[in-house]
């Protein structure tokens, strides 16, 4: 039996994983400290698989109580490591926080993969490691720009980490680079829980078509682009997550060690906000209520992956369009209403 330590498994991205991997026949256990998710998502896994998760709620930043997890837990050959604070606003007014947390829990989690041969190490990083990009699409070999926020600078860190670790220990490790995870699985049973007023295009498209925020904001319509939007590459969350069965089942079948290579996971698409809200009105059937406003600070103008790479290497494609990363948001936010 190969168990498989998902951190964050409360979170949107980390239940969605842990779903697609317990539907191809992976045992899970999850470590999820609670300070930004809810132990709903651990009923919503429940419903759709049959299956209960153990989940350990413990603060990653404690080694002492993360080592117990491996220490109940000898079969656990692999881990994939969510756990971190995202808000890229947040970041720039408590950077100390956000190189604490997202730092000194990874460090802890690379020292107890070494320690107890968990060699199979999948690290959550983001599109944002790019900044600005010069040319796109980005591929793997696009030269990282300086971040743009601290929230950036932990995933450009985090990498180096693991970078250097599997270097110098028997790990096989895989860096997946997220462009924008959005939509909400199929059964309407897990999606996104944002806390407080939603930072994210869709979450704030979804709050506001459903009443919970009066209005939105497009930051900004003057931009170097076709409408003068910023252009994104959307993908579905379960796009997301298949693509981490299908790296732990790379991993564990190419069986190396001292080996790390990187995937982005976009879809290949670049779309821009108000086309994304358009795509929002035309599958709701609702007109959105929201206004031009000012540029926001720390916005990139415009980033979308070439997934040439992970297609080919991971036999990966994305099978959900626009549309239905639309549809099952909207289906999510009117079952979070009831
Ligand atoms: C997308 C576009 C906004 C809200 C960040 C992180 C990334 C990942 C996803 C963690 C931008 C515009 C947004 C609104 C708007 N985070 N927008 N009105 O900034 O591309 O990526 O979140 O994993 O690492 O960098 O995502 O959804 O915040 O913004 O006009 O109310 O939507 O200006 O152009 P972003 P986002």
């Amino acid at each position: 039996m190969q168990t498989i330590l998902v951190t964050g498994g409360c979170g949107y991205i980390g239940a969605h994983t842990i779903v697609d991997l317990i539907q191809n026949g992976f045992d899970v256990v999850s470590v999820d400290n609670l300070s930004r998710s809810s132990a709903h998502s651990l009923e919503g896994i429940e419903k759709i698989t049959g299956k209960k998760i153990k989940n350990y709620v413990i603060d990653l930043t404690n080694k002492a109580a993360t080592e117990q997890i491996f220490i109940d837990h000898p079969t656990i050959t692999g881990i994939i490591h969510f756990a971190a604070y995202k808000a890229v606003g947040e970041s720039v007014e408590k950077p100390l926080d956000y190189y604490e947390n997202n730092l000194f829990s990874l460090i802890h989690l690379l020292q107890l993969a070494v320690k107890y041969h968990a060699k199979h190490f999948i690290f959550s990083s983001s599109c944002t490691v790019y900044g600005n990009p010069d040319h796109i699409p980005v591929t793997e070999l696009t030269e990282l720009k300086t971040a743009a926020s601290p929230y950036g600078a932990t995933k450009q860190m985090g990498e180096t980490m693991v970078q250097d670790s599997t270097v110098a220990h028997p790990l096989s490790s895989i860096l997946l680079r997220y462009f924008n995870p959005v939509g909400a699985h199929p059964s309407i049973a897990i999606g996104e829980l944002p806390i407080g007023r939603p930072q994210n295009l869709v979450p704030a498209i979804t709050q506001t078509a459903i009443g919970k925020l009066p209005k939105m904001q497009v930051y900004g319509n003057d931009y170097d682009t076709r409408d003068g939007s910023c252009i994104r590459d959307y993908i579905h969350v379960c796009d997301i997550a298949h693509a981490h069965t299908l790296a732990m089942q790379y991993s564990i079948k190419n069986n190396k060690v001292n080996h790390c290579e990187i995937f982005n996971l976009g879809t290949g698409n670049g779309i821009t906000v108000l086309e994304a809200i358009k795509a929002f009105e035309k599958v709701a059937g609702i007109t959105l209520n929201y206004e031009i406003g000012p540029k926001r600070p720390g916005d990139i103008v415009a980033i979308y992956a070439n997934n040439d790479y992970a297609v080919k290497k991971l036999g990966w494609t994305c099978k959900y369009d626009l549309d239905e990363m639309m549809r099952t948001a909207w289906e999510w936010e009117k079952s979070l209403a009831k």
